[in-house]
């Protein structure tokens, strides 16, 4: 009897701690990689303690009688979630950076995110089955079970990216991140011009105070994503590289304003005042710009207007957030006049920090 109520016990410690961990890695943001990797291991080591314990439920999926709709329910949920947990297991390595660095193979951050959302939410009903079972009041279990899997869905989908656009700040080490492999260029080298919020934003002096806004620290110095990538290629062919640089009115340093600002001016299909960029001694335009509203910001729509690209070719590399590339290249496409446009690469926001290589293969490829 006391050994039968010490393992409940433990039961239900364990089932807490597993709830907890996985609400704890929807704040990635605020924890950091590492606590996120560990707290990662943790989980798969509860879910090992919570199958033990719970081996016979587990072993009653195999049990092929007829079931009650609510228990045949309740073993569908259980199998899903069994698939769900197994394959976030290798996406989680696939996206490790410290603990299983050499596992790349699996590792989509978008896959990780979705299937952590739908572990989060299956583990709610699956959790919630256990009561609608044994409770008479099987409506109010249902409702409560429902919502309980839409907030899920909601913390996955909405809350994690909502924290991660407003809340992640990256450190990387400047020159580790912009050195590499350099690359040859047949002929007339290309002219790199990128824009980014950092030098076009009203951000206040110390870089504490707007920590909260997804933002990029290199050795502590504010560095745009679409700054950072024009810095590798200038690393890998010692190229031209121009910011675009609004004259006028800045973006404000708030990330959910400057959205409201970027979306405005869209709407309006505003074209805001910028330093003049010539482009005409460059045979190859290679432009680096942040996907803003799925499509280029206006500020790079001034630049590509105000320029004459006949017989020029203009490569495009997208920083994003998750939208590959909008409609920015059908878009760009009627702004550059002129240009041979080339997509080139559309780089996750998470991805940029690591994608001097993938830069430095592309350039070579292109410079062939
Ligand atoms: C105003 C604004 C709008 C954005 N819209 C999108 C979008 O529609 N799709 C997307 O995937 N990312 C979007 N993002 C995210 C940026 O494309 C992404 O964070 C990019 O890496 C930022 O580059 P930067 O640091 O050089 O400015 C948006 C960001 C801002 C500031």
């Amino acid at each position: 009897m006391e050994k039968h109520k010490s393992k409940k016990t433990l039961g239900i410690i364990i089932d807490v701690l597993m709830y907890t961990i996985l609400l704890v890695q929807m704040i990635y943001v605020f924890t950091g990689n590492i606590v996120h990797e560990i707290l990662g291991i943790g989980f798969f080591i509860c879910l090992a303690g919570h199958i033990v314990i719970k081996r016979k439920q587990l072993a009653s999926l195999f049990r092929f009688g007829k079931k009650p709709a609510s228990r045949q329910f309740s073993d569908i949920v259980m199998i899903l979630l069994l698939l769900a947990i197994i394959v976030l297991m290798v996406s989680s390595m696939g996206v490790s950076r410290t603990i299983f660095p050499w596992f790349r193979y699996a590792g989509s951050v978008d896959l990780h995110v979705y299937l952590a959302t739908a572990v989060l939410a299956l583990s709610v009903v699956h959790g919630g089955m256990h009561g609608y079972i044994r409770t008479k009041k099987k409506k109010r279990a249902a409702v409560l079970i429902a919502i309980g899997f839409a907030a899920a869905i909601a913390v996955g989908l909405a809350l994690v990216p909502y924290l991660n656009r407003h809340f992640k700040v990256v450190k990387i080490n400047y020159s580790e991140a912009v050195s590499g492999e350099k690359a040859d260029w047949n002929g007339n080298k290309p002219l790199v011009v990128y824009f980014t919020r950092v030098g076009n934003t009203d951000f206040e002096a110390d870089v504490d105070a707007v920590s909260g806004a997804s933002l990029m620290l290199a050795d502590d110095e504010l560095i745009g994503n679409t700054q950072l990538i024009a810095a590798m290629i200038n690393d890998a062919l010692d190229c031209d590289v121009k910011a675009i640089t609004l004259t006028g009115k800045k973006y404000p340093s708030s990330y959910g304003d400057t959205v409201s600002a970027a979306g405005k001016e869209l709407k309006n299909n505003d074209r805001p005042e910028i330093e003049k960029i010539d482009v005409s001694g460059y045979d190859t335009v290679i432009l680096v710009y942040p996907l803003w509203w799925g499509t280029v910001p206006m500020p790079a729509a001034t630049f590509l207007e105000g320029n004459d690209f006949t017989g020029k070719k203009l490569y495009l590399i997208a920083a994003q957030g998750s939208s590959g590339y909008g409609s920015s290249i059908e878009d760009i496409k009627t702004m550059a006049n002129g240009a041979e446009v080339q997509e080139a690469m559309s780089i996750y926001c998470d991805d940029i920090p690591a994608s001097r290589q993938d830069i430095g293969d592309w350039l070579k490829k292109i410079s062939e």
